[in-house]
């Protein structure tokens, strides 16, 4: 199998066009990891709209030739097609073969022209090296053999000397919701600020309350109360974001969503709230993100970590009234902290003929939990 790295930009229309790139680059090949989204200042010809830049990595058994001719003409036709309207307006999606396998090659385009892998716009533009080395982080330059780390952080420096600050925004279509955004470092105000600027005090209450609730199982339980305590914090960040929004920014960032997550936005916020903890928040702690991402369903192989953010948004549920489930919970919780989550999933189990949708997730976990 041959690993490519194709890139991606758009400036036309971008918001819709390079997330709909990236969807038809999954219906034709295996896509195995998508870069984020960067917004760039054009290179050149200055007087255009900024870019949103990526690139994927997708694994194929196709030639450079036949990657061009048979995917990326495909996704660039398809695309052009949304626009037809106006002939003359520029393109709505780039991708060219930047890297094949780690190969020095030359391929014919349709045209005929040569083409050169790996690409040379890898060695000359950040908007082209950052994307890609974010897919492959230990890569090097097949023809100088430069660590792409390397190449990237010399690239984005010469921008900025040559007076060009070309990039700027990771995760570019996070950027609505943090334009007003300053991080001090501490959480717990950073949370505050982020949820009083979108008028959702109500929700910065509730995570302050699962927040307590998560350390005081944390210290019950033996768990890494700092670890529950920023999950806590974090786990409804993404409430910041519309529920109709939510389906299609999760498509702008590339997550994956279920059929059930897209029948029912509300429950794409839980793997929302992951994006925004790790590029808003920078949360990299992989106990964290993962009781962020699943704090409304858990999942099959959860950890103690995640049951406690669970379990302390359930007691501290953010709806009026005491939750229907809170006594026997509370009991469960005497014996075992998995016999607390299994009495909630049951809860929901119980009227899953009433709900919107089943999520996978939940269904998982109950089974593991009756299997303990
Ligand atoms: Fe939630
Ligand atoms: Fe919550």
């Amino acid at each position: 199998m041959n690993q490519v790295v194709i890139a991606l930009g758009s400036n036309i229309e971008k918001e819709r066009n390079l997330p709909a790139a990236i969807k038809l680059f999954r219906e034709m090949c295996q896509v195995t990891a998508v870069a984020p989204i960067y917004e760039t200042i054009p290179v050149g010809l200055l007087d255009q709209p900024n870019f949103w830049n990526t690139a994927v990595l997708i694994e194929t058994d196709l030639s450079p030739e036949h990657i061009k001719a048979e995917i990326i003409e495909k996704v660039e036709q398809e695309l052009k097609r949304v626009r037809q309207a106006d002939p003359n307006a520029p393109r709505t999606i780039d991708a060219d073969i930047i890297l094949f396998n780690d190969e020095v090659r030359e391929y014919a385009g349709l045209d005929g022209r040569m083409r050169q892998i790996p690409d040379k716009d890898l060695a000359r533009f950040v908007h082209v090296a950052l994307p890609v080395t974010d897919l492959v982080p230990e890569g090097r330059h097949p023809l100088t053999d430069e660590p792409l780390k390397e190449l990237t952080d010399r690239l984005y420096q010469d921008s900025f000397q040559e007076g060009k600050p070309v990039i700027w925004m990771t995760y570019a279509p996070l950027a609505p919701y943090v334009s007003e955004f300053n991080a001090t470092g501490n959480l717990e105000s950073d949370v505050e600020q982020l949820f009083f600027q979108h008028d959702c005090q109500h929700i910065y209450h509730h995570v302050k309350n699962v927040a307590e609730k998560a350390a005081e199982l944390a210290e019950r339980f033996g768990a890494n109360v700092e670890h529950c305590v920023q999950g806590a914090l974090l786990h409804d960040i993404s409430g910041v974001v519309p529920n109709a929004d939510r389906v299609t920014l999760a498509q702008q960032l590339g997550i994956d969503l279920l059929p059930e997550e897209i029948s029912f936005p509300m429950i794409t916020h839980q793997k929302l709230s992951v994006v925004f903890a790790r590029e808003v928040f920078h949360i990299h702690e992989p106990d964290v993100l993962s009781a962020i991402g699943c704090h409304t369903t858990l999942k099959a192989e959860f950890t103690l970590t995640d049951q406690i953010v669970f379990l302390a948004d359930k007691i501290s549920w953010d709806q009026s009234g005491t939750p229907p489930y809170l006594d026997e919970l509370l009991k469960a919780l005497d014996q075992s902290i998995e016999a607390a989550s299994l009495v909630y999933i049951n809860y929901l189990w119980g009227m899953r003929d009433k709900l919107r949708v089943v999520h996978p997730w939940m269904v998982a976990a109950r089974e593991t939990l009756l299997t303990q």
